[in-house]
């Protein structure tokens, strides 16, 4: 397998010129400077061709530049590009009723549209507590829900997010995520886990440091993404949406990287049978333009005029972008998350019963984390080993991802074939037998 010189004279240029300009604070994944996508393949400014299984961190859902997409945003373009929230237009209603439509709830839906992810947690934080009239929260460690002032209060993945930002905002509480792998909390005999980690919500967080008829809401992701990839088990939504129920709490469910398909399920929280009450969506939604949407139960939507709203919400190239999309989605892309990420966790698993590296490989869909270990049974997270594996994989044409303290994720366009599957795992497998010999 041939490994490549990355990067090449045309990214070295352009990388010493991003490092000159661009705020040093993005953390950057590999020195990979794109000169064009299809599909789930991308090419750099050299000409080094590259399988993509990050798919620019879980938002090529449709794959790089599909036809259709690009087909919608091109007519928008040609009609208008903006017009601000200030006035109407079709594509906008179109894209809140379609949503409306799909939306994980039986109610109807209120849509509230803005540019990203901690965009769309924002108006959910602030419209459970307008709704609600309580100010406090419950979130999860290893959550990720973004990195403005609101959303990183949630956000409890890596303390670098906060550090240097601290005060963060006031009353949110973090119980530990139904990680089953790597469980936090002792189970009484026969538990499920996931009910374990809702009875210290009830017992610990709500008993002793804040009481329910204080909070506004739970916000969690229903497959926890930054933080490792971790999957929860059965019990905790049925378990959460009953504490939720019981104290009037708003079931806040995170959907920005785990939604849109990527799960095999157009929503993530449609693998557990539990209804939230509020949805989040960014990333996959659009095929990357940049679009978020925060989904309520219509009864929820009690703001009035002026309480909330934004210049480009309801941005027309967004909106034409996530109608192409969903379109994708149903008609085929979902089917195929579904079927091919079980044919990629098969192969996974085969290649885990070669290398005692590999601690566990979870996920829904193709939405999978591969987590390497120091020794499996002490399952202490071999962060180095896990970098390496990357760096490999990314010399020899394959992008990915890491996640967690040390897994890689396998996040690819939904779109992506068995033959580019098992190209990617091979590049892969000879990472990690490379990084064993290191
Ligand atoms: C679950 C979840 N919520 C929110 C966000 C924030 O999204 P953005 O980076 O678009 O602000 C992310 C980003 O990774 C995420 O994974």
């Amino acid at each position: 397998m041939q490994k490549m010189n990355i990067p090449g004279p045309k990214a070295k240029k352009i990388l010493e010129q991003d490092s000159k300009y661009v705020s040093p604070s993005y953390p950057r994944a590999h020195p990979l400077v794109m000169s064009h996508g299809k599909g789930s393949e991308i090419w750099d400014v050299d000409g080094n061709r590259f399988l993509d299984f990050a798919s620019g961190i879980a938002v090529i859902g449709t794959g790089h530049a599909h036809p259709k997409v690009v087909k919608a945003i091109q007519d928008q373009a040609e009609k208008f590009l903006h017009i601000s929230s200030d006035f109407y237009h079709s594509t906008w209603a179109d894209l809140s009723q379609k949503l409306s439509e799909i939306a994980p709830f039986s109610e109807e839906a209120g849509i509230f549209l803005s540019n990203s992810g901690a965009e769309c947690v924002e108006a959910a934080v602030k419209l459970a507590r307008y709704h609600t009239g309580r100010s406090q929260f419950i979130a999860f460690l290893g959550g990720f829900h973004g990195r403005t002032m609101g959303a990183l209060s949630f956000t409890a993945s890596k303390s670098i997010y906060r550090s240097g930002f601290f005060p963060s905002m006031p009353g949110v509480y973090h119980a530990p995520y139904p990680d089953t792998y790597r469980p936090l909390l002792a189970s009484r005999p026969g538990e499920d886990y996931g009910e374990v980690v809702v009875r210290y919500i009830e017992e610990e967080i709500l008993g002793r440091l804040v009481p329910p008829e204080d909070v506004a809401g739970i916000l969690v992701e229903p497959v926890q993404g930054e933080g490792g990839y971790i999957v929860p088990p059965p019990g905790f939504f049925p378990a959460l949406r009953d504490l939720c129920d019981r104290h009037g709490i708003l079931l806040i469910d995170d959907e920005v990287q785990a939604g849109m398909g990527r799960t095999g399920k157009m929503w993530a929280i449609e693998h557990f049978g539990v209804e939230p009450d509020i949805v989040t969506s960014a990333k996959g939604i659009a095929s990357g333009v940049p679009l978020g949407a925060t989904i309520a139960r219509k009864s929820m939507m009690t703001w009035p005029e002026g309480a909330h709203g934004n210049t480009y919400g309801g941005n027309p190239l967004a909106c034409a972008s996530a109608l192409a999309t969903i379109d994708l989605l149903q008609e085929e892309f979902i089917q195929n998350a579904a079927e091919v990420g079980e044919y990629t966790k098969d192969a996974l698993e085969e290649i885990q019963a070669r290398h005692k590296s590999i601690g566990q490989v979870r996920g829904l869909g193709l939405m999978i984390g591969v987590d390497f270990v120091k020794d499996q049974a002490s399952r202490m997270p071999a962060k180095t080993f896990r970098n390496r594996v990357e760096e490999h994989c990314f010399e020899h044409g394959l992008v990915t991802l890491g996640c967690g303290k040390s897994t890689v994720r396998f996040a690819p366009p939904l779109s992506i074939s068995e033959t580019e599957v098992d190209e990617g795992l091979q590049i892969f497998e000879h990472a990690i037998t490379l990084t064993e010999k290191e």
